[in-house]
C-alpha cells in the first residue's frame, strides 16, 4: 500500500499509538473531560509530553474521534502539518504555502477518489477555499479538524516564520466560521512556540486563547488539557 522510498522512513518506529481497532483503557477520567471540553469550547489545545498517550486517546476505537463521529460531526482525517515533499508539489510555486498544502493533503487522504480535488487545483487552494468547495457540494456539516503532532511545524525550518504566520492566519480564518471545530494536539515542550501565533486563532466567546489556565484531567501528572479562559 505504501509507496515510501528508501530513506523516507526512520527504521526506529517507536511506540505505536492505539488505532481505530484498539480499545483504550485507563482513560476513563480524561476522555469524557476532553470530549466535553471540545464540544463546549469548539477550539481546544490538548497537550502532554511525548508518549503520554495523546494520539491514542484521539484515535482509539473508543477515543475522541469516535465519540465526535457519534454526534452530528464530520470528523476529518487527522491532520499533520509538515513539509510537503511529494511529487504533486513539484514545480514548487513560491505562492504555495507548504504547511497549508500538507493540511490539504491530510484532509484529502480520507476522501473517496472520485471526490478528491485535482492535485493542481489543490496546490493553490487556501483552507477556506477547500471548505467552501465542500460547502458548495450542498453539505450542511459541522466539521471536526484534528491536528495531531502540531509541534512538527515548529521543529522544521525555524526561520520560516512568514509561512507559519500565513498558515496560522488561514486556520484562524477558517475557525471564525462556527461550523468548524478544531483540536490542536501537541507536545507540551513546544507550547511556548505557539505563542507568537495565538493571536491569529479566534478567541472563544468572551475569552482569550493565550495564557490558558491549565486543567488537570487526571491524577496522572502526564495528561493535561487546556482551554481558553472565559474572561
Ligand atoms: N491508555 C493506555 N494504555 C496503555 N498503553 C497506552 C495507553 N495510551 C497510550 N499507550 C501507549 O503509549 C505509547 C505512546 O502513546 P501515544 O498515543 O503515541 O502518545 P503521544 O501521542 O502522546 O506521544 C504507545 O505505545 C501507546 O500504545
Ligand atoms: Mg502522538
Amino acid at each position: 500500500m505504501s509507496t515510501a522510498k528508501p530513506g523516507d522512513q526512520n527504521p526506529f518506529v517507536g511506540p505505536i499509538p492505539f488505532g481505530e481497532t484498539d480499545l483504550i483503557y485507563g482513560r476513563e477520567q480524561e476522555l469524557p473531560r476532553l470530549f466535553d471540553l471540545f464540544v463546549a469550547q469548539r477550539i481546544v489545545l490538548f497537550y502532554a509530553p511525548s508518549g503520554a498517550g495523546k494520539t491514542s486517546l484521539i484515535e482509539a476505537k473508543n477515543g475522541l474521534r469516535s465519540l465526535m463521529s457519534g454526534l452530528e460531526f464530520t470528523v476529518w482525517p487527522t491532520i499533520s502539518v509538515k513539509h510537503t515533499t511529494d511529487a504533486g508539489a513539484s514545480g514548487s510555486d513560491e505562492a504555495v504555502n507548504r504547511y497549508v498544502s500538507s493540511v490539504l493533503q491530510s484532509l484529502e487522504r480520507g476522501r473517496a477518489e472520485n471526490l478528491r480535488v485535482p492535485p493542481d487545483e489543490l496546490q493553490s487552494m487556501s483552507l477556506a477555499d477547500y471548505f467552501a468547495r465542500q460547502d458548495a457540494a450542498g453539505d450542511e456539516r459541522l466539521d471536526v479538524l484534528i491536528f495531531d503532532q502540531l509541534e512538527q511545524i515548529f521543529a522544521i525550518d525555524p526561520i520560516d516564520q512568514e509561512s507559519k504566520f500565513a498558515f496560522f492566519a488561514q486556520i484562524g480564518d477558517l475557525l471564525r466560521n462556527r461550523r468548524h471545530w478544531a483540536l490542536f494536539s501537541m507536545r507540551e515542550d513546544y507550547i511556548a512556540s505557539l505563542d507568537p501565533y495565538l493571536r491569529l486563532i479566534p478567541t472563544l466567546p468572551g475569552g482569550r486563547f493565550s495564557s490558558p489556565p491549565q486543567m488537570e484531567v487526571s491524577r496522572s501528572p502526564t495528561m493535561q488539557l487546556t482551554r481558553s479562559s472565559r474572561t
